[in-house]
C-alpha cells in the first residue's frame, strides 16, 4: 500500500498547533528548547500526524525511544491486557511474573558472560544513578570516571557524569564530588587522521597516560561510564580500538565498567547491544528510551557478582510497573523477531544514501554511525570542520516543513534516529528531504 506521509497540507504551525502551543508557554515548565513547533496528535508506525492533519516521516522517535515504531499494535495489546489485570503493586514489595520474565530476557541476552541480575527503575538518568551507587558500594572507592561529549542524565548524580553541553549544568552547582572526565577517541575530530582504519595515532595511550599518569590514580576508581556510541554528544562511533582497550585498561585496576545503552541499545544499532560491535563486555549495562517502545521504564544489568545490593539498599516505588514490562516484553520479541536486524539493514541504505546525496554539499561535514544511530555532521566548510549550529538549526527547520522530522544532537549534528521499523524506501525519502533542506538552508547563508 502506497504510504501517505510525509504530506504537508498546512503550513506548520497550523491554528491548532498554535493553540496549544500558546497555552503551553503560559503554564508549562520553559525549560525545553524545542527544535520546531510540532504538536502531535496521533502516531503510528514510522508516522506522526499533527493537530492540523499534517503527516511526517519520522526520524526522531520520541528521541530515539520509540524502537518497535509508535502505537505498535503487539505492544499496545500486550499494554492493553496487562493494564485489566494489574497496574502496580510495587516490585520493591512484593513478587510479580511479568516483571521476572523481563528480567530473565535481558539477562539472557546481556553482553558477556553471566549470570547476570537486573533492577528496574522509570528512567535513564535513575539507572545510570544506581550504577553509580553500585559501583561504589561494590568497590570501596569513590571515584567515577566519565567523557566529554557523554550524556547520562540531568538528575544530580547522572548530571555529575553527563559532559555534553554547559547549558546543563549552569547553575546547578554543586555536583557529585570525584567525578572525572576525559576524553573519548573521538576520530571525526582528530586533527590528524580521520580515518580509524589506517590511524596510527596512539590517541589512547595518551589518553590514559594523561589521566592515570597525572591527576589520577587507577586504584581509586570505583567504576568508569561511557556510552559505546556517543548520543546527545553528536552521534559518535569511537575508534575501534577504544572500548576493548578500556575494557583491559578497567580489568587491569579492578574498575567497574559500564557501558550506558540508555540511547544506542535496545537494538538501535544494528545488533541488541552497541557493546556488542566492539566484543566490548561490560561489568553493568544501563538501558532505557528504546526498551519498552515509549513506556517508562530503565533496567541496569550486572553481573552477578556486581550486583550485591544490601537488602534494602536499593528500590524505586514505580521502577518496573507490570504495564511497562508488558511492553518491553512485546518490544523485546519484536526486537528479536526480526527489527534489529531490519536496523542493520536499512540503516547501511540509509548511509550510502546519506553519503551520495550529501557529498557535494559543503556544510556536511561527516556522515557516521551504525544501524540506525547516525549522525549528520553541518561544519562551516568541510575543511575547516568548525560546527555551524545556525546552519544545523536551519535545516532542522526545513525539513520540518518538508514533512521529515529530525532532531539535533552535538554542537551541529543532526541525528537520524527512526523507529526501528522504517523500511528502505523512507530511508530514501530521509535521504531526499535531508538534502533537499540542506541545500535549502546552504542558499540562506
Ligand atoms: C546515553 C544516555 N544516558 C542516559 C540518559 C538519560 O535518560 P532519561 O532521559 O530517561 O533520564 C540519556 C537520555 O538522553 C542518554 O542518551
Amino acid at each position: 500500500m502506497a504510504k501517505d506521509y510525509p504530506r504537508i497540507t498546512t503550513p506548520p504551525p497550523g491554528p491548532r498547533a498554535r493553540a496549544v502551543i500558546e497555552r503551553d508557554a503560559r503554564v508549562m515548565s520553559q525549560s525545553y528548547r524545542k527544535d520546531y513547533p510540532l504538536v502531535v496528535e496521533r502516531a503510528f508506525g514510522a508516522m506522526v500526524e499533527d493537530a492540523d492533519g499534517n503527516r511526517y516521516l519520522d526520524f526522531a522517535a520520541g528521541i530515539a525511544v520509540v524502537a518497535t515504531g509508535h502505537c505498535h499494535p503487539e505492544v499496545v495489546a500486550a499494554i492493553r491486557a496487562q493494564s485489566e489485570r494489574l497496574l502496580h503493586i510495587c516490585a520493591t514489595d512484593f513478587y510479580y511474573e511479568n516483571v521476572v520474565a523481563l528480567a530473565e530476557g535481558l539477562a539472557r541476552r546481556a553482553p558477556g558472560p553471566g549470570p547476570w541480575r537486573v533492577l528496574f527503575a522509570n528512567s535513564g538518568a535513575e539507572v545510570v544513578e544506581a550504577a553509580v551507587k553500585l559501583a561504589r558500594l561494590r568497590t570501596g572507592r569513590q571515584k567515577i570516571v566519565a567523557f566529554y561529549g557523554g550524556f547520562h542524565g540531568r538528575t544530580y548524580g547522572a548530571l555529575s557524569l553527563t559532559a555534553s553541553k554547559p547549558v546543563q549544568r549552569r547553575g546547578y552547582a554543586p555536583l557529585l564530588p570525584e567525578v572525572v572526565h576525559t576524553h573519548y577517541a573521538y576520530c571525526y575530530r582528530c586533527p590528524v587522521n580521520r580515518d580509524p582504519r589506517t590511524c596510527r595515532v596512539q590517541c589512547l595511550d595518551l589518553l590514559t597516560d594523561t589521566m592515570f599518569g597525572t591527576t589520577l590514580d587507577p586504584d581509586e576508581v570505583a567504576a568508569v561510564i561511557v556510552e559505546p556510541v556517543q548520543g546527545e554528544g553528536g552521534y559518535v562511533v569511537p575508534h575501534p580500538d577504544f572500548l576493548p582497550r578500556l575494557r583491559d585498561l578497567t580489568r587491569r585496576h579492578g574498575i567497574l565498567l559500564v557501558a550506558d545503552e540508555v540511547q544506542c541499545g535496545m537494538g538501535r544499532t544494528g545488533r541488541l547491544f552497541a557493546s556488542e560491535h566492539f566484543g566490548l563486555e561490560p561489568d553493568m549495562v544501563t538501558l532505557a528510551k528504546g526498551i519498552a517502545s515509549g513506556m517508562p521504564l530503565g533496567a541496569l544489568l550486572a553481573r552477578d557478582e556486581v550486583m550485591q545490593w544490601s537488602s534494602g539498599g536499593h528500590g524505586s516505588t514505580f521502577g518496573g510497573n507490570p504495564v511497562s514490562a508488558a511492553a518491553a516484553l512485546a518490544t523485546l520479541k519484536l526486537l528479536e523477531g526480526g527489527l534489529v536486524d531490519n536496523a542493520a539493514r536499512v540503516g547501511r541504505r540509509l548511509m550510502e544514501e546519506l553519503r551520495a546525496r550529501l557529498s557535494a554539499h559543503t556544510s556536511v561535514g561527516d556522515v557516521r554511525g551504525l544501524g540506525l544511530m547516525v549522525g549528520v555532521e553541518i561544519v562551516r566548510d568541510r575543511f575547516g570542520r568548525e560546527p555551524d549550529p545556525a546552519c544545523r538549526q536551519r535545516i532542522l527547520e526545513e525539513a520540518f516543513r518538508r514533512g521529515l522530522l529530525v532532531l539535533g544532537c552535538g554542537r551541529s549534528t543532526i541525528r537520524l534516529a527512526p523507529p526501528l521499523v522504517v523500511d528502505e524506501e523512507d530511508a530514501t525519502t530521509a535521504a531526499v528531504i535531508l538534502e533537499e533542506s540542506i541545500a535549502a538552508a546552504e542558499s540562506a547563508r
